[in-house]
């Protein structure tokens, strides 16, 4: 699926914005184009301002000429948008391919409402097809990655590899903006979601997983020609 469908679902996004939000910057490609958007709106008068939720997307959102404020400083996050790598039933979501899914649930859990912006390809009828990211403290890693893995295998259908993320040039683990590392855990179909969820929750060393429960009401689905709108 071309950048067209995620850039007419960034653009059809801008409809929820309304003057003076505070708003929570998402992150990966489909993110970045909404930013860009975003930053044309605002070099033509338009007041808002972002918290990001990555290094990636301050750095993007500053080049674009969006104001950011600390999340700490602010006191309501009207709106946050941001993509996913899958969208199932319920919205339920499997985020943080890119590495940013703790601050991207801080934020999105705190905001009013999150909207979700996606291609075709990442609505599926079950999750799990996407490996599942799992933030993990450092400390412990590979204990943790034993807890980690006893979870999935009880509760999916297939024996699951958990990997831990490296660095592009593949010598060293990837770090999160945190300081975290990321296993990649391919399961393969996730029937239980919630009970997955609240399991990996659980594990003392996941620091935060990538399955969103709740969080988006609303989903836009860019295609070729225009955007479908989702809504619970
Ligand atoms: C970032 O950690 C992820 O949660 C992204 O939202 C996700 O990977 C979607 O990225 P694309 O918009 O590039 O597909």
């Amino acid at each position: 699926m071309g950048s067209k469908a995620k850039e007419n679902a960034a653009r059809a996004a801008l409809n929820y914005l309304e003057p003076g939000m505070t708003l929570g910057l998402g992150s990966g490609s489909t993110a970045e184009i909404f930013l860009e958007l975003l930053g044309l709106k605002i070099a033509e008068g338009f007041d808002v301002r972002g918290i990001p939720s990555s290094q990636q997307t301050a750095d993007i959102a500053r080049a674009a000429g969006i104001p950011l404020i600390e999340i700490d400083q602010a006191d309501h996050i009207h709106l946050t948008v941001d993509g996913a790598d899958e969208v199932g039933p319920e919205f339920t979501m499997i985020k943080g391919g890119g590495g940013r899914l703790l601050r991207e649930k801080i934020i999105a859990n705190a905001s009013d409402l999150m909207v979700c912006i996606i291609d075709p390809t990442k609505l599926v009828e079950t999750l799990g097809a996407y490996p599942l990211p799992v933030e993990v403290d450092p400390f412990g890693y590979t204990i943790t990655a034993k807890k980690v893995f006893d979870v999935l295998k009880n509760s999916s259908e297939q024996s699951p590899q958990i990997n831990l993320r490296m660095t592009k040039t593949g010598n060293q683990p990837f770090v999160t903006d945190g300081g975290n590392y990321i296993f990649d855990c391919a399961c393969g179909a996730i029937s239980r979601v919630r009970q997955i969820a609240a399991r990996l929750s659980a594990v003392p060393g996941v620091v935060e997983h990538g399955i969103f429960l709740d969080l988006a009401r609303i989903v836009i689905v860019g295609t070729e020609e225009g955007a479908d709108i989702l809504e619970l």
